[in-house]
C-alpha cells in the first residue's frame, strides 16, 4: 500500500505561515525515503523515550519535534518566518536517518542528506531562505559546544533558528518528555501499539532488516534465512533488541 506521506504530516505542514515554504516542505516530504514512516527513532532504544520506538516511531519523533517548535520560538522571539524556517527543518531534520535507501552506516551523516537528496526540489523562495533551513537541519546534532556530535557543527554562535530546532529534537529525544497527542484522550494512557512489542511488530523489524541487508548484500542469505532467525527476534523484549539481535544474526549467518 502507497504510504500518503504528505497526508502523514499535514498538521505539522500546517504549522508553516509561509505558504513558499510550506509548499517546498510538501514536495519534499513527497519524496522522503519510504523506510522513513516505518522504522523506530532509535534502533538501539538508548536516545529515544519509548513512544518514539516501535513501528512509525520515527514518525512521532518527528511530529514531536515539530509541535515544540513554536514554543522554543517563542522564547527565543523568532520572526513568523524564522519561525517557519525553524518548522520546516523540524519536518525535515531526520528524513534521511538512515541514507537514501536504509543503510546503517549513514547515521551519522544524516543531517548532511537532506542538502543533496532535495536539491531539485523547486522553490519559490529566495535562495538564502533555502540555506536557512539546510543549515538548522545539518546542526540538528550534538550539543551546543559541538561535543558527542559524530562531525562537530553547532556552535555556541549558531543562529537563534538553529537552536531552536536543535533544542526541539534533543527535548523530544527526552525519554522523560510524553507529548499529550500520543496518549488516549480518554484514558490518558498511550496507545498500546506505541509501546508493546507484540509478535507482528517484532516479525516487521526482522523483515525489515532482511530487506534492508538484502539491498547491502544480494544472495548472500539462505533462503530458510527468515525461519531460522524468526523465533530468535521473537524472544526480543523491546524494539532495540529486536534490532541488535536481527543484525548479530544476520551477520552470523553469513559467516
Ligand atoms: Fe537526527
Ligand atoms: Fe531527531
Amino acid at each position: 500500500m502507497a504510504i500518503n506521506k504528505i497526508e502523514t504530516f499535514t498538521t505539522e505542514l500546517n504549522l508553516i505561515s509561509n505558504v513558499d515554504i510550506r509548499n517546498w516542505v510538501s514536495a519534499c516530504v513527497a519524496i522522503i525515503p519510504d523506510y522513513i514512516f516505518e522504522i523506530p527513532a532509535s534502533s538501539t532504544g538508548k536516545y529515544h523515550p519509548v513512544w518514539s520506538l516501535g513501528k512509525e516511531g520515527l514518525v512521532r519523533h518527528i511530529k514531536a519535534v515539530t509541535h515544540l517548535i513554536p514554543r522554543f520560538s517563542r522564547q527565543y522571539s523568532l520572526d513568523a518566518l524564522h519561525e517557519s524556517i525553524a518548522t520546516a527543518a523540524a519536518i525535515l531534520h531526520d528524513s534521511l536517518k538512515y541514507g537514501f535507501d536504509f543503510d546503517y552506516r549513514y547515521h551519522k551523516l544524516h543531517p548532511y542528506l537532506p542538502r543533496e537528496f532535495f536539491k531539485d526540489v523547486p522553490f519559490s523562495f529566495d535562495m538564502a531562505i533555502r540555506e536557512k533551513i539546510l543549515v538548522a537541519i545539518e546542526s540538528h546534532m550534538g550539543n551546543v559546544d559541538g561535543a558527542w556530535c559524530y562531525l562537530p557543527y553547532v556552535k555556541p554562535n549558531v543562529s537563534r533558528t538553529q537552536m531552536v530546532v536543535h533544542l526541539a529534537d534533543y527535548t523530544a529525544a527526552d525519554p522523560n518528555y510524553v507529548p499529550t497527542m500520543f496518549r488516549d484522550v480518554n484514558t490518558g494512557e498511550f496507545e498500546r501499539t506505541v509501546y508493546n512489542m507484540n509478535p507482528q511488530e517484532l516479525t516487521n523489524i526482522l523483515d525489515m532488516y532482511l530487506a534492508f541487508d538484502m539491498t547491502l548484500h544480494p544472495g548472500t542469505m539462505p533462503p530458510d534465512a527468515r525461519a531460522i532467525l524468526l523465533p530468535r527476534v521473537l524472544k526480543a523484549a523491546n524494539v532495540a533488541e529486536a534490532f541488535a539481535i536481527a543484525k548479530a544474526q544476520v551477520e552470523r549467518l553469513r559467516g
